[in-house]
């Protein structure tokens, strides 16, 4: 089953930008989404109602706090928490990930030892790297090449009676690679260690459920899913009140705030609501165009635990449906059945265009491998910030360099060139985009 979710583009007041008389096109998602007037309106509404700071015993001072915590059983519904309280708040994922690195690395003598991968972001490896100076040993994970996947006999190899935490990324930012993050879960906890998954890139394309991984910490940021600039830490109770963060004096010691030093930012907080109803929404219109089709046998059709599954696609909360419909744990499992709907056979028709352009050379899996809708590859002969500059002219954005998968781009012997260009796909594209930008590509690498 396909699903359009274009109707979702009049949401979106950036779609309307022009570039040189040419529509903007934005394949740069994995950077960073647009944002729907929703949000943007959440964020104006929160300056004008309800701006103070909080636990103070005035009007907005009590909104705030009723916004955070509304906020908090918001990403706890996304991310099948148990309870609100399991969600921090900071800046951004780098952020949080370098107080929760702190704050384990707290326990952590000389020889302990951290485990991460070659695949992942800096932000998830730089804060564990960072605990060498303290004598923790830190065994990076190979990544199989060409595939760029994880090396998983190297983990297995690699995860031991010294290890104390295992950090990897739910997916590639830069090649889209999913990881099982359930099978490593399960191997740290085989030796006692902690798990802490980087779902930064994930989260725009796929359900997540904590409970089911079975990780202790997961971080993810909003504004990769269409909300503001807001870092998110989930952390499973018991692995919370048992981290001993920094924090200073009055600051409470229990979870969530016990990692949240200073103040929040609140605005953008309240716009992370309104990014998570937007998800919850399109997985409505997927009820509403699969009750519409001809044939449509029965309600629950399109739902999750119906739908056909998608190459590569997750099966959201398997072992933790949300059986309510209404609920808005069930609204966004939908909402992330539709966009992968939406999002795969747009991947699809790039991954098959890539092949066809002579001179254009795709890293990764392939597009029907276990993988998220972005794409990186080189053109042969331009570099690849000449390549992102061409389509920019054209109104088409996309991303080059490394985007801080560093190390990959070292790996796959491109840090030296200027790393890769990078495509993705958002539930705002549309097939007559990726259309413009094949065609683009084509004018560009033939040049
Ligand atoms: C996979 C991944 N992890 C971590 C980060 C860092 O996130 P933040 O910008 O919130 O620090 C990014 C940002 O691009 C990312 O793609």
């Amino acid at each position: 089953m396909h699903v359009d979710l274009s109707f979702c583009r009049q949401e979106f007041p950036a779609l309307d930008i022009r570039v040189n008389g040419r529509m903007a096109a934005y394949f740069d998602g994995p950077g960073g989404t647009q944002v729907p007037t929703r949000v943007i309106e959440a964020v104006a509404r929160y300056y004008r109602e309800a701006n103070a700071n909080c636990h103070g015993e005035f009007a907005t001072s009590r909104r705030t706090d009723e916004t955070i915590t509304a906020a908090r059983q918001a990403v706890a519904d996304m991310l099948g928490a148990t309870s609100p309280d399991e969600i921090a708040f900071g800046p951004n994922m780098t952020t949080l990930n370098f107080a929760l690195s702190r704050a384990l690395g707290r326990a952590l003598t000389p020889g302990d030892e951290i485990v991460i991968t070659d695949l992942d972001h800096e932000a998830n490896r730089g804060p564990w790297q960072a605990l060498e100076e303290k004598g923790v040993v830190v065994r990076p994970v190979r990544v199989n090449l060409p595939e760029c996947t994880p090396d998983y006999d190297d983990l297995e190899r690699a995860v031991t009676a010294r290890t104390r935490v295992v950090a990897l990324g739910y997916a590639s930012n830069a090649v889209g690679t999913i990881n099982d993050v359930k099978r490593v879960a399960s191997l740290a906890h085989s030796v006692g260690a902690v798990c802490v998954v980087d779902a930064v890139h994930y989260a725009p394309h796929g359900a997540i459920d904590v409970r089911d991984i079975g990780c202790d910490f997961l971080l993810c940021s909003a504004y990769k899913f269409s909300g503001p600039h807001v870092g998110i830490l989930y952390g499973r109770r018991d692995a919370f009140e048992r981290l001993a963060t920094y924090k200073v004096r009055p600051q409470s010691p229990r979870p969530p705030h016990k990692i949240e030093t200073g103040t929040l930012n609140h605005e953008g907080i309240a716009g992370v609501i309104e990014a998570i109803e937007f998800i919850a929404d399109l997985g409505t219109a997927l009820r509403q165009q699969a009750a519409a089709l001809p044939g449509s046998v029965s309600k629950g059709a399109a739902t999750p635990e119906a739908g056909a599954p998608q190459p590569g696609a997750v099966q959201p909360d398997a072992d933790h449906p949300a059986k309510d419909p209404a609920s808005r744990r069930s609204r966004i499992l939908s909402g992330f059945a539709a966009i992968e709907l939406h999002e795969r056979p747009l991947f699809a028709m790039l991954m098959d265009g890539l092949a066809s352009i002579p001179g254009v050379t795709v890293y990764g899996l392939p597009a029907d491998g276990k993988r998220t809708p972005t794409v990186s590859f080189t053109v042969a002969g331009r570099h690849p910030a000449d390549v992102a500059r061409f389509l920019g002219d054209r109104g088409i954005f996309v991303w080059h360099g490394d985007f801080y998968a560093t190390t990959l781009i070292e790996r796959l012997g491109l840090a030296e060139s200027g790393g890769v260009v990078r495509v993705g796909i958002a539930p705002y594209t549309t097939s007559e985009e990726v259309g413009r930008l094949l065609e683009a590509l084509k004018e560009c690498a033939s040049k």
